[in-house]
């Protein structure tokens, strides 16, 4: 019984490292970009791994996503509009996030 819980114990203690592991969606992107994008999915906008490897290998990848995040527009993944700044995001996080995003790139 007690071998029973010592590994249903350290089965948890597996789950919650491997979920670390895995990039997290920082709070300002929750809040300023989550109701359209995710990282490993298409919602509305393109999945921020999909940004990441449009820009892979470009080392001005975190400016020009934060240009572009700024300005809003198409970007050519034929999804609709971005609109400025997301969901009001301020300059700060606009920055942290397109860092966020660059670093996504495998
Ligand atoms: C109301 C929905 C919506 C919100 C909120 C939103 N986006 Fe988008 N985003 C889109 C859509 C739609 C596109 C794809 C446009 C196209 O079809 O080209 C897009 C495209 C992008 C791109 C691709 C730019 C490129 O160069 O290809 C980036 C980066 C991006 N969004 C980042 C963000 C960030 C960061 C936030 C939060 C600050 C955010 N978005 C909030 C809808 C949204």
């Amino acid at each position: 019984m007690k071998s029973i819980i010592v590994s249903m114990v350290a089965a948890a203690g597996l789950v919650v490292a491997g979920s670390a592991l895995a990039a997290d969606m920082p709070p300002e992107g929750k809040a300023k970009c989550g109701a359209c994008h995710a990282i490993d999915k298409k919602v509305v906008g393109p999945s921020f791994n999909d940004i990441a490897a449009k820009y892979k290998g470009d080392k001005e990848a975190a400016s020009k996503i934060a240009a572009n995040v700024t300005k809003g527009g198409a970007f050519g993944w034929k999804l609709g509009m971005m609109p400025p700044k997301g969901m009001g995001a301020t300059e700060a996080e606009i920055k942290s996030m397109s860092a966020f995003i660059a670093g996504l790139a495998k």
